[in-house]
C-alpha cells in the first residue's frame, strides 16, 4: 500500500484523490493531516462491502494507517494487520482463517508473540533428543494436531477440574508466604516459585523437584522469548530433564488429570510430544501467571480496601485487563479472507492488540480501574487457542494474593517493576518489606 499523496505535510486544505489499498483504487477526501477513504460497493467486490465507510489517518512516520470502521488497522512499515479495537479483535481471535504460525515460519510470528530461538541452536543431538528450535517448533499450538491435543488437554483445565485443587493451591500460597523473609522481593521470593509450585500440583512432578523445575522454567521461558544466548548446551539440559519428568509421569501408578492427558498425547503422538506439551505448560503458564498476580498486589497496595468490595478474581482480571502479560498476539492467515472488512490474503501477518482492546472506550468506558465490570476482556484471548489455564491462573492469583492479605503475613510491597518485551509485560521485581510486627528476629 502506498501513503497517500501529500501525506504528512500538515496542510488544512481538502482535496480529493485515490489510494490504493490491496487492488482496490480507494476514492478519499483528505482534510488538512487526516484523510478520510471512502470504500464504495463496487471497489470491494470479494468482501462485500456495500458503501462501507473507511478512514485512514497518517500516524508519524512513513507509513500508512488506515482503520476500518470495525477497527482494523494496516500497517505499511510493519509489513502486517493491527487489530486494534474489541469488536475486531473478537472477530479475528475466532476466525478460523487466521492461525499461529509455527515459529520461525516468518520472522515476526511465535508463541505469544515472542520468538523462540529458531535455528541458533544446531540439529537435533544423536541421542534422539530434539535440538532447542526444534523443541520449540514441536508446540502443540503450531502443530497439525493442535484441536486434537487441546481437546485432550482441555478436560484436566476444565474449572471444575481445576476446582479439586483449591485447597492444595492455597496452601502452597501460604507456605511460599510464611518462608519469605524480612524483606527481599516479591516476584522471586514467591510468585515464581509459588507458580511452579501449582504448576507441579497440578501435573504430578513430586515437590522435591521444585528447584530443578523452577530453573528449568526460567531458562526455557527466556529461551522462548530470544534472551538466553548462550545458553545452548543447558538449554539442551533442560529439554533432556523435561523428558525424564515426562517418563515419570507417564509411568507413574497414581496421577493427576493432567498427567492422565499426558499419556493420552503420548500414546498418540509419542513421549517428545508430550514433553514439548509439559514445557509449554510450564512456559506458557507461569510467567503472565507470576504478572497477574504482582500486578494484583499491586493495586491492593494502592487501594487496600478493594477485596472489601469485589472479589480477588474480579480485582485479578480487572488488574489484568489494564496491563495484559500477552498485549499482542500474532496470527497468520492460512487463506485469503476478508473477516477484518478488507481482502487479506493468505500468508499475510496480523497482530491483534489485545491490550488496545481491553482499553476500547465503546466496551471499557473511560478505563478506570473498576472491577465490577461486566464486559469480558480479552486478557485470556478467545477462539481456538484461547487459553487452557485461565481458571488455574485466576485461582493462584487470588490464593497468593489472599495468603498475602492475611494480617499474619504483614508484606507491604513497594513499586512493580515490569519489563516490556516486543510482545509480553512481564513483573521481574517487586521489592517488600515485612511490618514491624511480623518481622522476625
Ligand atoms: C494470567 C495468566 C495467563 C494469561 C494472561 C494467559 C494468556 C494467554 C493468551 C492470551 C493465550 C492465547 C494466545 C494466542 O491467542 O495466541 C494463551 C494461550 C495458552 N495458555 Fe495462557 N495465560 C495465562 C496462564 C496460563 C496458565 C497458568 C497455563 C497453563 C498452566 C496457560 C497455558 C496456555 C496454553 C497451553 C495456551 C495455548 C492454547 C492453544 O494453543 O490453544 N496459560 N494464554
Amino acid at each position: 500500500m502506498r501513503a497517500a499523496p501529500g501525506g504528512g505535510t500538515g496542510r488544512r486544505t481538502s482535496r480529493v484523490g485515490k489510494v490504493p489499498v490491496n487492488d482496490f483504487e480507494i476514492p478519499y477526501l483528505e482534510v488538512g493531516r487526516r484523510a478520510v477513504l471512502r470504500f464504495v460497493a463496487k471497489a470491494l467486490p470479494s468482501v462485500g462491502f456495500v458503501g462501507m465507510m473507511v478512514s485512514a489517518r497518517r500516524e508519524k512516520g512513513p507509513g500508512l494507517h488506515m482503520s476500518t470502521p470495525a477497527g482494523a488497522l494496516v500497517s505499511r512499515e510493519a509489513q502486517s494487520w493491527a487489530v486494534r479495537g474489541y469488536a475486531t479483535a473478537v472477530t479475528a481471535l475466532r476466525d478460523p482463517h487466521l492461525v499461529v504460525a509455527r515459529p520461525g515460519q516468518s520472522e515476526q510470528d511465535g508463541r505469544h508473540g515472542d520468538q523462540p530461538p529458531t535455528a541458533r541452536s544446531g540439529p537435533s543431538t544423536n541421542d534422539g533428543a530434539p535440538s532447542v528450535p526444534e523443541f520449540f517448533q514441536s508446540w502443540f499450538t503450531v502443530g497439525s494436531a493442535h484441536g486434537a491435543v487441546k481437546g485432550v488437554l482441555a478436560r484436566p483445565f476444565a474449572a471444575r477440574q481445576i476446582e479439586r485443587f483449591a485447597t492444595v493451591v492455597a496452601e502452597l500460597a501460604r507456605l511460599r508466604v510464611d518462608r519469605l523473609p524480612d524483606d527481599g522481593d516479591l516476584v522471586g521470593d514467591c510468585l515464581v516459585p509459588f507458580s511452579v509450585d501449582c504448576a507441579a500440583a497440578l501435573t504430578g512432578i513430586p515437590a522435591g523437584e521444585a528447584n530443578r523445575l523452577m530453573a528449568v522454567t526460567r531458562l526455557m521461558t527466556a529461551a522462548f522469548h530470544g534472551v538466553a544466548r548462550g545458553a545452548d548446551e543447558p538449554l539442551r539440559q533442560c529439554v533432556r530433564y523435561l523428558r525424564a519428568v515426562t517418563g515419570h509421569l507417564l509411568t507413574a501408578d497414581e496421577g493427576t488429570p493432567l498427567a492422565g492427558a499426558l499419556r493420552e498425547v503420548a500414546a498418540e503422538l509419542g513421549e517428545w510430544t508430550a514433553t514439548a506439551v509439559l514445557a509449554q505448560l510450564l512456559t506458557a503458564g507461569v510467567e503472565p501467571t507470576v504478572t497477574g498476580a504482582a500486578l494484583t498486589c499491586r493495586e491492593l497496595a494502592r487501594d487496600p480496601g478493594l477485596p472489601e468490595r469485589a472479589p480477588l478474581e474480579r480485582i485479578a482480571d480487572e488488574a489484568l485487563r489494564r496491563t495484559p502479560p500477552f498485549p499482542r498476539v500474532h496470527r497468520t492467515t492460512a487463506a485469503r479472507c476478508g473477516c477484518l472488512g478488507v481482502r487479506i490474503e493468505a500468508g499475510e501477518r496480523v497482530v491483534v492488540d489485545i491490550e488496545a482492546a481491553n482499553h476500547d472506550p465503546a466496551v471499557f468506558g473511560d478505563g478506570r480501574f473498576d472491577p465490577s465490570r461486566t464486559a469480558q476482556p480479552l486478557t485470556f484471548g478467545l477462539g481456538a487457542y484461547h487459553c487452557l489455564g485461565a481458571a488455574f491462573a485466576r485461582m493462584q492469583i487470588s490464593a497468593v494474593v489472599a495468603a498475602l492479605a492475611r494480617p499474619e503475613a504483614r508484606v507491604a510491597p513497594a513499586d512493580l517493576i515490569l519489563r516490556r518485551t516486543a510482545h509480553t509485560v512481564v513483573a521481574t521485581a517487586m521489592p517488600f518489606r515485612r511490618t514491624a510486627g511480623a518481622a522476625r528476629g
